[in-house]
Protein backbone atom coordinates (compact mmCIF):
# COMPACT_ATOMS: atom_id res chain seq x y z
CA UNK A 1 0.00 0.00 0.00
CA UNK A 2 1.14 3.69 -0.85
CA UNK A 3 2.15 5.27 2.11
CA UNK A 4 1.49 9.19 1.09
CA UNK A 5 -2.49 8.68 0.40
CA UNK A 6 -2.66 6.25 3.64
CA UNK A 7 -1.29 8.77 5.92
CA UNK A 8 -4.45 10.33 5.83
CA UNK A 9 -6.83 7.67 5.73
CA UNK A 10 -8.62 6.73 8.87
CA UNK A 11 -9.40 3.01 9.54
CA UNK A 12 -11.67 0.88 11.80
CA UNK A 13 -10.42 -3.11 12.66
CA UNK A 14 -13.30 -4.66 14.51
CA UNK A 15 -12.02 -7.71 16.66
CA UNK A 16 -8.44 -6.02 16.57
CA UNK A 17 -8.04 -7.58 20.25
CA UNK A 18 -8.12 -10.87 18.34
CA UNK A 19 -5.52 -13.19 16.28
CA UNK A 20 -6.12 -11.75 12.56
CA UNK A 21 -6.82 -8.43 14.08
CA UNK A 22 -4.02 -7.87 15.94
CA UNK A 23 -1.51 -9.03 12.61
CA UNK A 24 -3.65 -6.67 10.69
CA UNK A 25 -3.38 -3.51 12.82
CA UNK A 26 0.14 -3.98 13.01
CA UNK A 27 0.13 -4.30 8.98
CA UNK A 28 -2.21 -1.11 8.81
CA UNK A 29 0.05 1.31 11.13
CA UNK A 30 3.59 -0.26 9.37
CA UNK A 31 1.30 1.29 6.23
CA UNK A 32 0.83 5.09 7.56
CA UNK A 33 -2.66 4.59 8.51
CA UNK A 34 -4.60 6.42 10.95
CA UNK A 35 -5.84 3.18 13.00
CA UNK A 36 -9.06 3.13 15.49
CA UNK A 37 -8.75 -0.14 16.95
CA UNK A 38 -11.49 -1.88 18.48
CA UNK A 39 -11.43 -4.58 21.82
CA UNK A 40 -14.03 -6.04 23.21
CA UNK A 41 -14.76 -4.51 26.15
CA UNK A 42 -14.15 -6.05 29.81
CA UNK A 43 -13.94 -5.10 33.10
CA UNK A 44 -10.54 -6.41 33.20
CA UNK A 45 -9.40 -3.09 30.86
CA UNK A 46 -7.22 -6.10 28.84
CA UNK A 47 -7.20 -5.17 24.72
CA UNK A 48 -6.15 -8.71 24.07
CA UNK A 49 -3.61 -9.25 21.08
CA UNK A 50 -3.53 -5.97 21.05
CA UNK A 51 -1.57 -5.45 24.76
CA UNK A 52 1.88 -6.97 22.58
CA UNK A 53 2.14 -4.55 19.52
CA UNK A 54 4.65 -1.67 18.99
CA UNK A 55 3.38 1.59 18.93
CA UNK A 56 0.39 0.70 21.17
CA UNK A 57 0.33 4.91 21.61
CA UNK A 58 -0.38 5.87 18.20
CA UNK A 59 -3.06 3.50 18.30
CA UNK A 60 -6.96 4.33 18.93
CA UNK A 61 -7.62 1.75 21.32
CA UNK A 62 -11.88 1.25 21.88
CA UNK A 63 -13.50 -1.14 23.82
CA UNK A 64 -16.76 -2.18 23.33
CA UNK A 65 -19.54 -4.63 21.73
CA UNK A 66 -20.23 -4.71 18.07
CA UNK A 67 -23.80 -6.35 19.14
CA UNK A 68 -24.79 -2.52 20.61
CA UNK A 69 -26.00 -0.88 17.21
CA UNK A 70 -25.48 3.05 19.46
CA UNK A 71 -22.13 2.21 20.16
CA UNK A 72 -20.92 0.91 16.25
CA UNK A 73 -22.16 4.13 15.29
CA UNK A 74 -20.49 6.04 17.17
CA UNK A 75 -17.10 4.56 16.74
CA UNK A 76 -17.72 4.82 12.75
CA UNK A 77 -17.64 8.45 12.92
CA UNK A 78 -14.86 10.46 10.53
CA UNK A 79 -13.95 6.60 9.69
CA UNK A 80 -12.65 5.85 5.77
CA UNK A 81 -12.29 2.06 5.87
CA UNK A 82 -14.08 -0.44 8.18
CA UNK A 83 -12.17 -4.17 8.32
CA UNK A 84 -14.49 -5.84 10.36
CA UNK A 85 -13.28 -8.91 11.87
CA UNK A 86 -15.05 -9.81 14.69
CA UNK A 87 -17.11 -12.53 15.78
CA UNK A 88 -16.87 -15.77 17.45
CA UNK A 89 -15.33 -18.18 15.92
CA UNK A 90 -14.74 -21.63 17.60
CA UNK A 91 -17.00 -24.29 16.19
CA UNK A 92 -17.10 -26.52 19.55
CA UNK A 93 -18.50 -23.56 21.67
CA UNK A 94 -21.12 -22.59 19.11
CA UNK A 95 -22.63 -26.34 19.65
CA UNK A 96 -22.93 -25.10 22.83
CA UNK A 97 -23.85 -21.54 22.53
CA UNK A 98 -25.83 -21.33 19.17
CA UNK A 99 -27.48 -18.59 20.10
CA UNK A 100 -24.38 -16.24 21.43
CA UNK A 101 -23.02 -16.43 17.52
CA UNK A 102 -26.25 -15.52 16.13
CA UNK A 103 -26.35 -12.08 18.21
CA UNK A 104 -22.71 -11.45 17.30
CA UNK A 105 -22.05 -12.79 14.24
CA UNK A 106 -25.67 -11.47 12.52
CA UNK A 107 -26.54 -8.84 14.64
CA UNK A 108 -22.72 -7.55 14.79
CA UNK A 109 -22.22 -7.18 11.00
CA UNK A 110 -25.76 -5.89 10.82
CA UNK A 111 -24.96 -3.24 13.16
CA UNK A 112 -21.65 -2.28 11.32
CA UNK A 113 -23.53 -2.30 7.59
CA UNK A 114 -26.07 0.11 9.51
CA UNK A 115 -23.28 2.29 11.03
CA UNK A 116 -21.63 2.19 7.68
CA UNK A 117 -24.22 3.36 5.70
CA UNK A 118 -25.23 6.46 8.48
CA UNK A 119 -21.21 7.72 8.72
CA UNK A 120 -20.71 7.32 4.75
CA UNK A 121 -17.98 4.90 5.03
CA UNK A 122 -16.25 4.82 1.40
CA UNK A 123 -15.20 1.03 2.06
CA UNK A 124 -16.27 -1.83 4.21
CA UNK A 125 -14.40 -5.23 4.13
CA UNK A 126 -16.92 -8.17 6.32
CA UNK A 127 -14.59 -11.43 7.25
CA UNK A 128 -16.42 -14.52 6.09
CA UNK A 129 -14.92 -17.75 6.17
CA UNK A 130 -14.33 -21.02 4.65
CA UNK A 131 -16.55 -23.01 7.17
CA UNK A 132 -19.58 -21.24 4.99
CA UNK A 133 -18.91 -23.94 1.81
CA UNK A 134 -18.69 -27.37 4.04
CA UNK A 135 -17.13 -30.84 3.03
CA UNK A 136 -16.47 -29.85 -0.32
CA UNK A 137 -18.41 -31.04 -3.14
CA UNK A 138 -15.63 -30.72 -5.85
CA UNK A 139 -12.01 -29.04 -5.17
CA UNK A 140 -10.50 -26.87 -5.64
CA UNK A 141 -13.12 -24.42 -3.75
CA UNK A 142 -14.13 -21.23 -5.76
CA UNK A 143 -17.10 -18.98 -4.53
CA UNK A 144 -19.75 -20.35 -6.84
CA UNK A 145 -19.36 -23.44 -4.20
CA UNK A 146 -23.18 -24.18 -2.57
CA UNK A 147 -22.76 -22.72 1.53
CA UNK A 148 -23.69 -25.78 3.54
CA UNK A 149 -24.27 -25.16 7.44
CA UNK A 150 -22.42 -27.84 9.27
CA UNK A 151 -22.22 -25.90 12.62
CA UNK A 152 -23.62 -23.10 14.07
CA UNK A 153 -20.94 -20.97 13.29
CA UNK A 154 -20.71 -21.67 9.48
CA UNK A 155 -24.52 -21.01 9.78
CA UNK A 156 -24.25 -17.67 11.40
CA UNK A 157 -21.68 -16.65 9.39
CA UNK A 158 -23.54 -17.19 6.39
CA UNK A 159 -26.00 -15.18 7.68
CA UNK A 160 -23.49 -12.54 8.36
CA UNK A 161 -22.47 -13.20 4.49
CA UNK A 162 -26.13 -12.63 3.57
CA UNK A 163 -27.16 -9.60 5.49
CA UNK A 164 -24.15 -7.80 4.03
CA UNK A 165 -24.44 -8.68 0.61
CA UNK A 166 -28.03 -7.37 0.92
CA UNK A 167 -27.13 -3.80 2.22
CA UNK A 168 -24.34 -4.02 -1.75
CA UNK A 169 -27.88 -5.06 -3.24
CA UNK A 170 -30.39 -3.08 -2.01
CA UNK A 171 -28.24 0.19 -0.46
CA UNK A 172 -25.01 0.12 -2.82
CA UNK A 173 -22.76 -0.04 0.67
CA UNK A 174 -19.43 -0.35 -1.00
CA UNK A 175 -18.22 -3.74 0.64
CA UNK A 176 -16.36 -6.72 -0.14
CA UNK A 177 -16.61 -10.49 1.78
CA UNK A 178 -13.55 -11.70 2.18
CA UNK A 179 -13.41 -15.64 2.58
CA UNK A 180 -10.51 -16.31 4.61
CA UNK A 181 -9.57 -19.89 4.79
CA UNK A 182 -7.76 -21.59 7.91
CA UNK A 183 -5.19 -18.99 8.41
CA UNK A 184 -2.26 -19.77 11.21
CA UNK A 185 0.45 -17.75 12.97
CA UNK A 186 1.72 -16.20 16.06
CA UNK A 187 -1.20 -15.11 18.79
CA UNK A 188 -3.55 -18.28 17.23
CA UNK A 189 -6.10 -19.78 20.00
CA UNK A 190 -4.86 -22.85 21.52
CA UNK A 191 -8.28 -23.72 20.33
CA UNK A 192 -6.86 -24.50 16.40
CA UNK A 193 -4.77 -27.04 16.07
CA UNK A 194 -1.63 -25.78 14.88
CA UNK A 195 -0.94 -24.18 18.45
CA UNK A 196 -2.48 -26.61 20.29
CA UNK A 197 -0.32 -29.27 19.39
CA UNK A 198 3.18 -26.95 19.11
CA UNK A 199 2.25 -25.94 23.04
CA UNK A 200 1.79 -29.30 23.53
CA UNK A 201 5.40 -30.40 22.36
CA UNK A 202 7.13 -27.56 24.00
CA UNK A 203 5.53 -28.26 27.68
CA UNK A 204 7.21 -31.70 27.39
CA UNK A 205 4.05 -33.74 26.31
CA UNK A 206 5.07 -37.50 25.23
CA UNK A 207 1.06 -38.41 24.03
CA UNK A 208 -1.14 -36.27 22.61
CA UNK A 209 -5.26 -36.59 22.36
CA UNK A 210 -6.10 -35.21 19.15
CA UNK A 211 -9.35 -35.61 16.59
CA UNK A 212 -9.65 -36.84 13.51
CA UNK A 213 -6.34 -35.80 11.54
CA UNK A 214 -7.79 -37.14 7.62
CA UNK A 215 -9.53 -34.10 6.86
CA UNK A 216 -7.86 -31.71 4.79
CA UNK A 217 -7.24 -27.71 4.66
CA UNK A 218 -6.27 -24.91 3.12
CA UNK A 219 -3.57 -22.78 5.59
CA UNK A 220 -2.70 -19.57 5.39
CA UNK A 221 0.35 -17.91 7.36
CA UNK A 222 -1.78 -14.72 8.82
CA UNK A 223 0.60 -12.31 6.75
CA UNK A 224 -0.76 -13.57 4.16
CA UNK A 225 -4.95 -13.38 5.08
CA UNK A 226 -4.02 -9.52 6.25
CA UNK A 227 -2.36 -8.64 2.84
CA UNK A 228 -5.41 -10.28 1.37
CA UNK A 229 -7.52 -7.73 3.39
CA UNK A 230 -6.01 -4.87 2.56
CA UNK A 231 -5.66 -5.64 -1.13
CA UNK A 232 -9.28 -6.74 -1.35
CA UNK A 233 -10.40 -2.97 -0.13
CA UNK A 234 -7.63 -1.51 -1.89
CA UNK A 235 -9.31 -2.39 -5.67
CA UNK A 236 -12.25 -0.66 -6.51
CA UNK A 237 -13.31 -4.06 -8.86
CA UNK A 238 -13.84 -6.01 -5.75
CA UNK A 239 -16.85 -3.81 -4.14
CA UNK A 240 -19.98 -6.55 -4.21
CA UNK A 241 -17.90 -9.32 -4.46
CA UNK A 242 -17.21 -12.12 -2.28
CA UNK A 243 -13.63 -13.44 -2.75
CA UNK A 244 -10.98 -16.47 -1.31
CA UNK A 245 -8.41 -15.74 0.80
CA UNK A 246 -6.18 -19.33 0.20
CA UNK A 247 -3.06 -20.57 -0.58
CA UNK A 248 -4.12 -23.31 -3.09
CA UNK A 249 -1.95 -26.01 -1.14
CA UNK A 250 -4.53 -28.50 0.42
CA UNK A 251 -3.13 -30.42 3.19
CA UNK A 252 -4.33 -32.97 5.55
CA UNK A 253 -3.83 -32.64 9.71
CA UNK A 254 -1.96 -35.88 9.66
CA UNK A 255 0.61 -34.10 7.27
CA UNK A 256 0.79 -30.93 9.09
CA UNK A 257 0.98 -32.84 12.25
CA UNK A 258 3.73 -34.85 10.65
CA UNK A 259 5.81 -31.74 9.89
CA UNK A 260 5.33 -30.00 12.75
CA UNK A 261 7.18 -33.01 14.91
CA UNK A 262 10.27 -33.17 11.78
CA UNK A 263 10.53 -29.42 13.04
CA UNK A 264 10.71 -29.48 16.27
CA UNK A 265 12.40 -32.65 16.11
CA UNK A 266 9.67 -34.56 18.19
CA UNK A 267 8.71 -37.78 18.84
CA UNK A 268 5.62 -36.66 19.97
CA UNK A 269 2.82 -39.47 19.78
CA UNK A 270 -0.70 -38.32 18.78
CA UNK A 271 -3.43 -40.37 20.00
CA UNK A 272 -7.64 -40.19 19.36
CA UNK A 273 -9.79 -39.11 21.62
CA UNK A 274 -13.46 -40.05 20.73
CA UNK A 275 -14.56 -36.78 22.71
CA UNK A 276 -13.08 -34.62 19.89
CA UNK A 277 -14.58 -35.55 17.04
CA UNK A 278 -16.94 -33.76 15.69
CA UNK A 279 -20.70 -35.60 14.63
CA UNK A 280 -20.52 -37.04 11.85
CA UNK A 281 -22.25 -34.31 9.56
CA UNK A 282 -20.69 -31.56 10.98
CA UNK A 283 -17.11 -32.29 10.29
CA UNK A 284 -15.87 -30.87 7.47
CA UNK A 285 -13.66 -33.27 5.44
CA UNK A 286 -11.93 -31.02 2.69
CA UNK A 287 -11.52 -27.59 2.06
CA UNK A 288 -8.92 -26.39 -1.03
CA UNK A 289 -9.52 -23.07 -1.76
CA UNK A 290 -9.30 -22.14 -5.31
CA UNK A 291 -7.92 -18.70 -4.83
CA UNK A 292 -7.88 -16.95 -8.86
CA UNK A 293 -10.81 -14.96 -8.47
CA UNK A 294 -8.49 -12.60 -6.10
CA UNK A 295 -5.15 -13.18 -8.19
CA UNK A 296 -7.29 -11.84 -11.09
CA UNK A 297 -8.83 -9.26 -9.79
CA UNK A 298 -5.90 -7.38 -7.64
CA UNK A 299 -2.72 -9.54 -8.40
CA UNK A 300 -2.53 -11.28 -5.07
CA UNK A 301 0.22 -14.15 -4.04
CA UNK A 302 0.35 -16.07 -0.84
CA UNK A 303 4.34 -15.06 -0.14
CA UNK A 304 4.40 -18.20 2.99
CA UNK A 305 4.55 -21.49 2.59
CA UNK A 306 3.40 -23.85 4.95
CA UNK A 307 7.22 -25.17 6.09
CA UNK A 308 7.91 -21.58 6.76
CA UNK A 309 4.86 -20.55 7.94
CA UNK A 310 4.81 -23.53 11.06
CA UNK A 311 8.94 -22.69 11.21
CA UNK A 312 7.93 -18.82 12.56
CA UNK A 313 4.71 -20.11 14.75
CA UNK A 314 6.91 -22.73 16.20
CA UNK A 315 9.56 -19.75 16.58
CA UNK A 316 7.16 -17.50 18.18
CA UNK A 317 5.97 -20.35 20.46
CA UNK A 318 8.83 -21.23 21.46
CA UNK A 319 9.62 -17.64 23.18
CA UNK A 320 8.69 -18.46 27.21
CA UNK A 321 6.42 -15.42 27.87
CA UNK A 322 4.09 -16.38 25.04
CA UNK A 323 4.24 -20.21 25.53
CA UNK A 324 3.16 -19.17 29.06
CA UNK A 325 -0.55 -17.66 27.64
CA UNK A 326 -1.01 -21.58 26.29
CA UNK A 327 -2.62 -23.32 28.80
CA UNK A 328 -1.63 -27.11 27.43
CA UNK A 329 -3.67 -29.00 30.50
CA UNK A 330 -7.14 -27.79 29.17
CA UNK A 331 -8.93 -28.90 26.26
CA UNK A 332 -9.70 -25.16 24.69
CA UNK A 333 -13.12 -25.11 22.65
N1 LIG B 1 -8.60 -18.00 12.29
C1 LIG B 1 -9.02 -18.52 11.15
O1 LIG B 1 -8.52 -19.54 10.69
C2 LIG B 1 -10.12 -17.84 10.37
C3 LIG B 1 -10.43 -18.36 9.10
C4 LIG B 1 -11.43 -17.77 8.36
C5 LIG B 1 -12.09 -16.67 8.86
N2 LIG B 1 -11.78 -16.17 10.09
C6 LIG B 1 -12.51 -14.99 10.55
O2 LIG B 1 -11.55 -13.98 10.87
C7 LIG B 1 -12.06 -13.15 11.91
C8 LIG B 1 -11.03 -13.06 13.03
O3 LIG B 1 -10.80 -14.37 13.54
P1 LIG B 1 -9.59 -14.71 14.55
O4 LIG B 1 -9.07 -16.04 14.17
O5 LIG B 1 -8.68 -13.57 14.65
O6 LIG B 1 -10.42 -14.92 15.90
P2 LIG B 1 -10.26 -14.28 17.35
O7 LIG B 1 -11.24 -14.98 18.23
O8 LIG B 1 -8.83 -14.28 17.76
O9 LIG B 1 -10.71 -12.78 17.10
C9 LIG B 1 -12.05 -12.35 17.10
C10 LIG B 1 -12.16 -11.16 18.01
O10 LIG B 1 -13.50 -10.67 18.00
C11 LIG B 1 -13.75 -10.09 19.27
N3 LIG B 1 -15.17 -10.13 19.57
C12 LIG B 1 -15.95 -11.22 19.78
N4 LIG B 1 -17.20 -10.84 20.11
C13 LIG B 1 -17.20 -9.48 20.11
C14 LIG B 1 -18.20 -8.51 20.40
N5 LIG B 1 -19.44 -8.87 20.73
N6 LIG B 1 -17.86 -7.21 20.30
C15 LIG B 1 -16.60 -6.82 19.98
N7 LIG B 1 -15.61 -7.71 19.70
C16 LIG B 1 -15.92 -9.02 19.78
C17 LIG B 1 -12.99 -10.95 20.27
O11 LIG B 1 -12.60 -10.17 21.39
C18 LIG B 1 -11.83 -11.51 19.47
O12 LIG B 1 -10.59 -10.95 19.84
C19 LIG B 1 -13.39 -13.76 12.33
O13 LIG B 1 -14.43 -13.05 11.70
C20 LIG B 1 -13.32 -15.18 11.81
O14 LIG B 1 -14.60 -15.70 11.55
C21 LIG B 1 -10.81 -16.74 10.85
Amino acid sequence: MAHGRNAKMKVLVTGADGFIGSHLVEMLMKSGFQVTALAQYNSFNSWGWLEDIENKKDLNIVSGDIRDQFFCEKISKNIDFIFHLAALIAIPHSYISPGSYIDTNVIGTLNICQSAMKNNIERILITSTSEVYGSAQYTPIDEKHPLQAQSPYSASKIASDAIAMSFYNSFELPLTIARPFNTYGPRQSARAVIPSIISQILYGKKEIKIGDTTPTRDFSYVEDTCRGFTELINNKNTIGETVNIGSNFEISIFETLKKIKTIMNSDVEFVEDQSRLRPKNSEVYRLWCDNSKIKKLTGFEPKINIDLGLKKTIDWISVPENLIKYKADIYNV
